[in-house]
């Protein structure tokens, strides 16, 4: 077991690939706090509880009252916190004309901002535990895409964020890198297109692998880098994306 007894934050795992990643961590016998703003994460808490142990917080990550809680209930129930998963994250395809500023303000406060608050409030506990940290980036923050710019500068803003910190922080034994996922099959990236055809053609023309990667392909990497097996890895940028960075 890779994280036998560690304390987990992973955010945005009531799906896709931060559900992944809980389900992943718990069976390497880590305890894992879902938190995210949809309530089926409690199922992924009644699935990991068979076997292991989960708690659910309910936290919206750009709203820093939810977040000081969040770590405050980890804190009450587990008393340490070793890793956190920055991985809740959401997309919008519109131009920046089409794009409303509530929107712009929203993709960035959720995804950018929610890195920043979450690692802000887990830091002073992570100083005790040498924690680790890995952000959920993208392949759009490596490169980028016309449709989507609030969700591309968002994701290159975490890449960077991510060296900011992993530099601020290797004095106090954190380590923090992140991952840059391509295609993954999720609800995400499902609802990014009209139709299964338009799916499958992007896959096709964007991947050097012409699938889709799974969720777990991604967990696998974050495990990797949320483990000890990573302990000379700082600061990187790991693509998990089929070859679509290349
Ligand atoms: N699927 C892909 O192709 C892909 C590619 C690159 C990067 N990513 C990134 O991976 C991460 C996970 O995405 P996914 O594909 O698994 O999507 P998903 O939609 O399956 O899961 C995202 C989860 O985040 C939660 N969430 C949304 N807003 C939140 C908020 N404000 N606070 C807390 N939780 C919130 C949702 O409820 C959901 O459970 C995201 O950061 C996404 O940008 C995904």
């Amino acid at each position: 077991m890779k994280l036998k007894n560690k304390v987990a934050i992973i955010t945005g795992s009531a799906s896709g690939i931060g559900k992944a990643t809980a389900l992943l961590f718990a069976k390497e016998g880590a305890r894992i706090v879902i938190a995210d703003i949809g309530e089926k994460g409690r199922k992924v808490v009644e699935e990991i509880n068979k076997n292991g142990k989960a708690i659910f917080v309910k936290c919206d990550v750009s709203k820093s009252n939810d977040v000081k809680n969040l770590i405050n209930k980890t804190i009450k129930e587990f008393n340490s916190l070793d890793i956190l998963i920055n991985n809740a994250g959401i997309y919008l395809c519109k131009t920046i004309e089409e794009m409303s500023e509530e929107e712009w303000n929203r993709i960035i406060n959720i995804n950018l901002k929610g890195v920043f608050l979450c690692s802000k409030y887990a830091i002073p506990h992570m100083k005790k535990s040498k924690g680790v940290i890995v952000n959920n980036a993208s392949t759009l923050g490596l490169k980028a895409e016309p449709e989507s710019p609030a969700y591309c500068a968002s994701k290159a803003g975490i890449v960077n964020l991510t060296r900011s910190m992993a530099m601020e922080y290797a004095k106090y034994g954190i380590r923090i890198n992140c991952v840059c996922p391509g295609p993954i099959d999720t609800p995400l990236f499902r609802n990014a297109f009209r139709n299964n055809k338009e799916l499958k053609t992007y896959v096709n023309e964007h991947t050097i692998m012409k699938r889709p990667g799974k969720p777990e392909e991604v967990a696998n990497v974050v495990l990797f880098l949320a483990s000890n097996d990573s302990s000379y890895v700082i600061g990187s940028c790991y693509s998990v994306d089929g070859g679509e960075a290349l």
